[in-house]
């Protein structure tokens, strides 16, 4: 663990980096247990995740935890996550504000469970003053609504004459985003072994490095943070362009 420590360049970090938390229900499966186990034990890398972006100076976090076609699953396995949220925040909120932590909820929150929300808002309320790592939590988030929703914004400050059409450019774009505070990613992580973005910052993630691992989401960890940070760190970034 030390060696790959020593490996990591603190001078090349990420600024930014996603993951798409995958693999919960797997991980349970194989162990012969509820799909809903695999969510609680994801929690435990959530708080490793979260905890060693603050020790290496990562200034941006989003780990995608809801997604808008989720909705979809069994109406059990929904509440049990809904009802998961809300208890992680109500027990970690006070570690966060310690931490540093500075909380930011990305994704349409208006049909989640009022008692989550009100969390949700307490707890962004209660961190935005912190300076440490800015930590963006997609729930109920898809990038195609997402774009939808800024499309409609910025036609509706073309049509009030706020803005001219002819000035649309990426930063325009960039800003009706919810993610509209943090800097693209350069890393996106995913776990399990899927190869696909499904519906997760499909604008932000235009030149991102990506990295996937085998591991299941509860089985990533601080070692598995260190190997993914290393392998963007012998990345080429070209943008396009030759050297
Ligand atoms: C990721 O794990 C968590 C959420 C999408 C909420 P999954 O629940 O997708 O686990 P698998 O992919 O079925 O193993
Ligand atoms: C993506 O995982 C969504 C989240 C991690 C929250 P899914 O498990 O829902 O994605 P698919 O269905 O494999 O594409
Ligand atoms: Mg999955």
């Amino acid at each position: 663990m030390k060696e790959l420590l020593e490996h990591i360049n603190l001078k090349n970090l990420p600024k930014h980096l996603a993951i798409i938390m995958d693999g919960n229900g797997r991980w349970a499966k194989q162990k012969g247990m509820m799909r809903v186990i695999g969510h609680e034990n994801g929690t435990q890398s959530v708080k490793i995740v979260v905890e060693n972006c603050a020790r290496l100076g990562i200034s941006h976090l989003t780990l995608y935890a809801f997604s808008t076609e989720n909705w979809g699953r069994p109406t059990g396995e929904v509440s049990f996550l809904m009802s998961l949220f809300e208890r992680l925040l109500q027990k970690e909120l006070k570690e966060m504000e310690e931490e540093e932590v500075c909380i930011n909820f990305i994704g349409d929150l208006t049909p989640l469970p009022p008692s989550l929300q009100q969390e949700m808002h307490r707890s962004m309320e209660r961190t935005k003053h912190n300076q440490g790592v800015f930590f963006n939590v997609a729930i109920n988030y898809g990038s195609r609504h997402e774009m939808i929703n800024a499309c409609k914004a910025i036609a509706q400050k073309v049509q009030q004459g706020e803005l001219s059409a002819d000035s649309i450019n990426d930063q325009t774009i960039s800003q009706h985003l919810y993610t509209s505070a943090s800097p693209d990613p350069d890393l996106l992580i995913r776990t399990s072994g899927e190869m696909r973005l499904s519906n997760f910052m499909l604008w932000q993630l235009a030149y991102t490095e990506i990295y996937v691992t085998e591991t299941f989401w509860p089985d990533f960890d601080k070692n598995q943070l260190d190997r993914a940070i290393v392998s963007f760190q012998q990345r080429d970034r070209r943008f396009g362009k030759v050297k």
